[in-house]
């Protein structure tokens, strides 16, 4: 299956997914990454994918007249490289009716909360501000709501009473490192055996 991710950040997941594929030179884990795109330059998860040799684009909000014109960008960008799957591996924009369109039921979001709890930007500080026991990350198909499409996978992590103290960054460190394992999991399970979405149920026989 071939892969486009899309990172707006440090991209330590989309680093895990290269290593994954790295990993087995034969193919057998079943992805290739052929692109990485961002809506932002300068960011290290687009160094990540120059040092690997992979093509990258930047589709800039601000380079467009509306956010419809800025979908556009990017669906035309993404699908310039004919991807199976498209990750969004810590892409932090809402795309819009033509990108789901176009990538809708093969576009996959890596959240790090256990959804329904806590969509948006700031799960993680949400979730310490309410003061659960437990949280982790969620991998799971995109559609038009904010965090709302069907599950694939969950992941758990305990929080810690210091968690509290600094904010929810050393939380969040341990729910990314629960996190990439999950999504290398999840990606190879959807590339190499296919899937079925049955409402909200995937199905990955
Ligand atoms: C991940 O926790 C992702 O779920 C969140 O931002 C983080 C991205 O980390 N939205 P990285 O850029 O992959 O290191």
């Amino acid at each position: 299956a071939r892969l486009v991710v899309l990172v707006s950040g440090s991209g330590t997941n989309l680093q895990a997914l290269l290593d994954a594929v790295a990993a087995a030179p034969d193919g057998s884990y079943g992805a290739e990454i052929v692109a990485v795109g961002a809506d932002r330059d300068g960011i290290a998860g687009l160094g990540r994918a120059e040092r690997a040799g992979l093509p990258t684009f930047v589709c800039r909000l601000g380079d467009h007249p509306d956010r419809a014109a800025w979908d556009r960008a990017l669906t035309e960008a993404t699908a310039r490289f004919a991807p199976d799957l498209v990750v969004s591996a810590g892409f932090m924009k809402i795309v819009g009716k033509e990108f789901l369109a176009r990538f809708g039921g093969r576009f996959i979001n890596t959240h790090p909360a256990l959804l329904p709890s806590f969509p948006g930007a700031h799960a993680v500080r949400d979730a310490l501000a309410y003061g659960v026991g437990v949280t982790g990350c969620t991998v799971h198909f995109v559609d038009d709501g904010v965090d709302t499409g069907p599950v694939i996978a969950q992941g758990v992590v305990e929080v810690r009473d210091e968690d509290h103290e600094d904010g929810g960054a050393a939380l969040h460190e341990r729910i990314k490192e629960v996190e990439r394992r999950l999504l290398v999991d999840v990606v190879g399970r959807l590339a190499r055996n296919g899937y079925r979405i049955e409402g909200r149920k995937v199905q990955i026989p």
